[in-house]
């Protein structure tokens, strides 16, 4: 539905917030939210604010990476773009695919640089340097103070290479493979702990792509050898990306979950979302079909845990979600691809995905916002230097700021409908505790229209100024470029009662309240 001024007096009448406006109270958007902070979900795990880099486009090569550029270190990273990561606090860094991962020998990316073996690079259609491989990826990671999460190949690649990698890099003891990496340069082992076994298996065009059937038997295999070179790796399992029409996307989790339900830690999903239509409502509800997902493979991953030894967990990891599809084809192929530009809705909906993360925390464990620079990304470079996409602003205020407990709420919203959804409520929100400090993140979905908020807080008191963080922008169609920056952070405060507290969000905004309590 296209949400305007006209139609919108007809949403108010039907939606579930209407008593408020029948109750001769002004007109116009309200909500009321309780809070107890002793309602938890779960812990909010750090890891939900990850990242990912792939050999795709210019996202390594001329993105974190350029040797040549006279704005990186010694090491070749580019050093306005660390220092704009930095800011986003990423926690969690997965490399080196993505598609590039399912056909990637990662002995082509160790030694000596000028040795490296160029290859044909077949997922994205480039020439694959190796310029940038094991010790660079890890030595980004450490130099960002970040954990690494390496993915596998499961396509092309074999139980050894996977083996050996994981040798590689978490061995202490004396073997072939560690007196090649001290050789290469790195006596101690890196002790790498998060480790997927491979990408997008359901997809037909994966390179290797196979059947849930060979996928959950030859991954199986693989698991087993990597959990005995270090029993403390997590392993991911490649579950559904591929959600489109005709594919039985709980199928393929069911099936390999059940060769993989001793084995793997995380059943990985991916999701990118769009606005192909032109429809700011719909697309703004887009976090609803993936709080869908989460439930329905929750209750598969249940079910392949129901009735096997011991206590074991697997967890959720959304390692690949974005908003993508302006820069998106059949095949995308060379150097200047995925380069999606950002718009205000697209920092809402992000906000959105966000608070579902947090509001499933109990089994969402991991999120990888894809990509980190230039390919479907926060951050946006040239040979000069960068700008920050829309998107970076709520990812940033949800990855510095929301952590701890995930509270429950109650939430009464006005609601609207679309082509997909009969109860989109205007209002998305989360709310997370930790320390006596509760920190809300809210969405007003609602175009052109103010929502009126009524927290109340039902087992505490509110202590001291709210900070109030606000994302918005002229109109919902404002892009951020190299010379303008029209959607940003402004930063306010505004002021609680004992335990009420008030608040009107703007039209189309992302706002983040943050206040202690006593
Ligand atoms: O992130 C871009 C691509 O999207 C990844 O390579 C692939 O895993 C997914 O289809």
């Amino acid at each position: 539905m296209k949400l305007s001024r006209r139609n919108f007096a007809l949403t108010t009448l039907t939606m579930a917030g209407a008593p408020y406006i029948l109750r001769g109270q002004p007109a116009g958007l309200r909500a009321r939210i309780k809070i107890d902070t002793e309602r938890v979900i779960g812990d909010i795990d750090p890891m939900i604010y990850g990242n990912f880099i792939e050999h795709l486009g210019r996202c390594i090569d001329d993105g974190i990476f350029n040797e040549k550029s006279p704005l990186s270190d010694a090491n070749g990273f580019r050093k306005d773009v660390l220092e704009a990561v930095r800011k986003l606090n990423v926690t969690l860094l997965r490399w080196p695919g993505g598609n590039f991962s399912s056909n990637y020998n990662w002995r082509d990316g160790i030694g000596p640089r000028d040795q490296r073996p160029p290859r044909l690079e077949m997922a994205w259609g480039t020439v694959e340097s190796n310029r940038f491989g094991t010790h660079e990826f890890l030595n980004y990671v450490e130099t960002l103070g970040t954990q690494p999460y390496i993915c596998a190949n499961l396509g092309t690649g074999t139980w050894t290479e996977a083996q050996q990698w994981v040798e590689y890099c978490n061995s202490a003891e004396d073997t072939a493979m560690t007196r090649l990496r001290r050789q290469n340069g790195r006596r101690d082992p890196w002790k790498v702990k998060l480790w997927g076994l491979g990408n997008e298996m359901d997809g037909p065009w994966q390179m290797g792509h196979r059947s849930a059937e060979d996928y959950g038997k030859f991954a199986l295999e693989a698991a087993k050898l990597m959990k005995w070179t270090d029993p403390s790796v997590k392993l991911i399992a490649a579950g559904s990306s591929n959600f489109g029409p005709g594919s039985d996307w709980t199928a393929w989790n069911r099936t390999i979950l059940e060769y993989l339900r001793q084995h793997a830690d995380y059943l990985s999903l991916h999701c990118y979302v769009g606005n192909r239509a032109d429809d700011f409502g719909d697309f703004m509800a887009s976090s609803i079909e993936l709080d869908q997902r989460t439930k329905t493979a929750e209750g598969i991953i249940d079910a392949a845990l129901s009735g096997q030894p011991g206590n074991r967990k697997i967890y959720i990891a959304w390692d690949e979600w974005n908003v993508w599809y302006r820069a998106r084809g059949n095949q995308e192929r060379g150097r200047r691809i995925l380069e999606e530009h950002y718009n205000l809705e697209d920092a809402l909906v992000i906000a959105t995905f966000l608070n579902s993360f947090v509001n499933h925390a109990h089994i969402v464990k991991i999120a990888n916002m894809a990509q980190l620079v230039n390919v479907i990304a926060p951050i946006f470079t040239n040979d000069k230097g960068l700008f920050l996409q829309t998107i970076y602003h709520p990812l940033a205020l949800f990855a510095n700021h929301t952590k701890g407990k995930a509270l429950q709420l109650f939430v009464d919203s006005p609601k609207y409908k679309t082509k997909r959804f009969d109860d989109v409520p205007y209002l998305d929100v989360s709310a997370a505790y930790d320390n006596g400090q509760l920190v809300i993140n809210a969405v007003n979905r609602h175009p052109d229209q103010p929502l009126a908020a009524d927290f109340e807080l039902e087992d505490k008191q509110f202590s001291g100024p709210v900070a109030v963080s606000e994302v918005t922008g002229p109109t919902i169609k404002s892009e951020n470029d190299f010379d303008k920056a029209p959607v940003k952070t402004v930063e306010r405060s505004t002021t609680a009662e004992a335990r009420r507290l008030r608040y009107t969000f703007p039209p189309h905004s992302y706002t983040m309240l943050k206040v202690k309590t006593v």
